[in-house]
């Protein structure tokens, strides 16, 4: 029923890598009119499905003990890193040099909240501060993520708590990743991350300071300009679902640089996977009808999943 744009790695790499220049929207967050940040990020979302956020309350000092952290277990030997090695489930360390059209680069994802669906054997023990930084940081993902939802539901004239309770409110699960991409030297044919949708909600996204996000517009690919401190919100498939195609599921990849090492902190931010999502009932009707089925979270993961190939299994 839906078309998804998954199998965008058969758009050419090389000539598309050029890049054009961007203007992703910059949205800053300390403007005291909030009707002016409801309207800034709706439109963002409708007409991009990705933009960055500045003057966020997440504390820089707290976003480089994030990074500081993240760096040294990706830094540590591999039979360190290994002791967290993914299992049969998505979560642990990974490598993931398959290179050509795939993704080139190494991974670690876990899961941060709700509480009772952390498995603490992922996270690493190594730097010894990873935990506390890493809670406090879900901490500040939690708060920003229910602020843009809320600002998000009321730009389509919904109540604030509507894309909040439509992932599950408290149950709403956030998993982060920690992408490592180190230099590789023929970028025209490596992607660090091969082109993709987000299939949760919503995710919120920093990087380290070398460029290599890009957004695809007006087929078009486009660079992500460095903002300093700035978040990267992309809109992901189920907020694209429940809002009937109203919000954009923005296509992304990542690039890797030739010389420098890129590092990318995304947290998705999913619906609890029981729930059943779909094209809310207050934004459809007669003149709109639902474009989407409604689908139980995991089944509509599993869909996407089989629609891939293996080996080219995009980062989520
Ligand atoms: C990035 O590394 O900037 C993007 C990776 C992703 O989309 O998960
Ligand atoms: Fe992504």
């Amino acid at each position: 029923m839906e078309s998804e744009r998954d199998n965008n790695t058969s758009l050419p790499l090389a000539s598309s890598t050029l890049g054009g220049s961007a203007d992703v929207p910059v949205v800053d967050l300390s403007v005291t009119d909030e009707g002016f940040l409801v309207r800034e990020v709706t439109k963002a979302s409708e007409e991009w499905g990705v933009f960055q956020v500045v003057n966020h309350g997440i504390p820089t000092e707290l976003m480089l003990q994030l990074q500081m952290a993240g760096k040294q277990f990706f830094e540590l030997p591999e039979a360190e890193k290994e002791t967290v090695a993914k299992e049969e489930d998505f979560e642990g360390f990974k490598r993931n040099y398959l290179g050509g059209i795939n993704n080139w680069d190494e991974h670690l994802f876990h899961r941060l909240s709700p509480p009772s669906i952390i498995n603490y054997k992922y996270w690493p023990k190594n730097p010894p501060q990873y935990r506390e930084v890493t809670e406090e940081y879900t901490k500040h993902m939690r708060r920003l993520t229910e602020k843009i939802l809320g600002w998000l539901s009321e730009g389509l004239g919904l109540p604030r708590e509507t894309f909040t309770k439509s992932i599950g409110g408290e149950t709403a699960e956030y998993v982060l990743r920690i992408n490592f991409y180190p230099p590789t030297q023929n970028t025209d044919l490596t992607i660090g991350a091969a082109a993709h949708t987000d299939m949760g909600a919503i995710a919120l996204l920093i990087p380290n300071e070398v460029p290599g996000l890009q957004a695809f517009k007006d087929e078009q690919w486009l660079d992500l300009n460095y903002v300093n401190s700035a978040v990267v919100v992309i809109i992901g498939d189920q907020l694209m679902r429940m809002t009937n195609g109203r919000f954009k599921n923005v296509l992304h990849r990542a690039k890797t640089d030739q010389e420098r090492l890129r590092i990318s902190w995304p947290v998705f931010v999913a619906p609890r996977a029981d729930m059943s999502v779909g094209p809310l009932p207050e934004l459809t009707g007669d003149d709109n009808p639902p474009k989407f089925e409604t689908l139980i979270y995991n089944d509509y993961i599993d869909q996407k999943i089989k629609g891939w190939a293996l080996e080219d299994l995009p980062v989520y």
